[in-house]
């Protein structure tokens, strides 16, 4: 008998960046975060977990058709607590088949780049979490499994709810109340959209994990960025998403782009993820937002090079329409996606 259960996860892009760990294993930040979850026709994972008596002894994960190692401390994490809730089924009603005593077999597809700068951890373990969350019928809120997608990637919990979603640092040692929670659904401000120009499809060079561990290490900006940048920041972008504020949202979506990469900067040695077609990039913005008079685009950059650009429907043809023109003539820029906000939370 097998046992089976699917879902698919968002990508989210943070507007106010984590980056810092406080605890690694546990992934716990040492600021808050808040991103947009976008829609799920392009940018998503897709994840079927099974479990079965007959399967081979140990757990496996299969990415895009090739077998990935679980043995790793994160994939790991996910398994063991999402057991852990199991069982308590299992022991509370001796009815319950045990699952979590079965071999786990995982199998996941992106539709979008891996690796590539394009959050695709995020989605990844999101997925996960909740295909085995759903094949283990857990009664578990998208709080509960956000603590869990945590452990595998800090980024990933931020995915289990859809709109506009934060991520509370927390406080407490065991990561209990590190957990993300949602801001607005996206029905609360539909006409956002984001557009992401993909530069590099490429592996990055430096992961988020060895980089950000370097800049907590070294950087001397990055400890006012933690205690008072981020913490003010978050706050205006809340009341700006509250709002409908334009301006502020993506005034402080630029400049908190900025400022997490000018403390990979100012990391010893250098962390470069921005590259000439993602300053040409920002240039364009600035044209677009000189030529309005208001700022109607704001960029953001991830830890690689690819711009993802958020606007509202009713500029379309200034922002979209122009960046699209352009990526015909200018080289470099390789492709460009529409996302729309997503919307529920399954
Ligand atoms: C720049 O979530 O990928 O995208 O917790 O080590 O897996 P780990 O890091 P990850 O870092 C994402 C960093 C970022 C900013 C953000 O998404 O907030």
């Amino acid at each position: 008998e097998i046992y089976r259960a699917s879902t698919t996860a968002p990508v989210n892009i943070a507007v106010i960046k984590y980056w810092g760990k406080r605890d690694p294993k546990l992934n716990l930040p040492t600021n808050s975060s808040l991103s947009v979850t976008l829609s799920q026709s392009d940018l998503r994972t897709h994840t079927t977990a099974s479990c079965s008596p007959s399967y081979p002894a140990s757990d496996s994960l299969l990415l895009n058709g090739s077998p990935q190692d679980v043995s790793g401390a994160r994939t790991q994490a996910c398994f063991r607590e999402l057991r852990a809730l199991r069982k308590q089924l299992e022991d509370a009603d001796l009815a319950v088949p045990k699952l979590s005593a079965m071999p786990l077999k995982i199998v996941s597809e992106n539709n979008f780049p891996t690796a590539a700068g394009l959050a695709s951890s995020a989605a990844g373990f999101a997925a996960l979490v909740r295909a085995i969350a759903n094949l283990y019928e857990l009664p578990a809120s998208p709080t509960a499994l956000s603590r869990i997608a945590r452990q595998g990637s800090g980024s990933a919990c931020r995915s289990l709810f859809g709109g506009y979603v934060g991520w509370e640092q927390g406080s407490a040692v065991d990561g209990s109340d590190s957990v993300a929670f949602q801001v607005a659904p996206a029905n609360h401000w539909p006409s956002m959209r984001a557009i992401i120009l993909v530069v590099s499809a490429a592996k990055k060079g430096v992961s988020s994990t060895t980089g950000m561990q370097a800049t907590v290490a070294t950087s001397s900006l990055f400890a006012s960025r933690t205690s008072e940048i981020v913490p003010r920041r978050m706050a205006e972008m809340q009341k700006a998403i509250q709002e409908k504020d334009f301006e502020t949202f993506g005034k402080v979506t630029m400049m908190d782009s900025n400022s997490f990469h000018a403390t990979c900067l100012d990391t010893y040695p250098p962390i470069f993820y921005l590259n000439d077609v993602s300053r040409a990039a920002i240039k364009v913005v600035e044209e677009i937002n000189a030529s309005a008079g208001k700022i109607i685009a704001a960029y953001t950059f991830d830890a690689g090079p690819n711009a993802v650009i958020y606007y509202l429907e009713e500029n379309e043809v200034q922002v979209a329409g122009l960046f699209k023109a352009m990526m015909g003539e200018k080289e470099g820029w390789k492709s460009e996606r529409g996302e729309k906000v997503q919307g529920n939370e399954q």
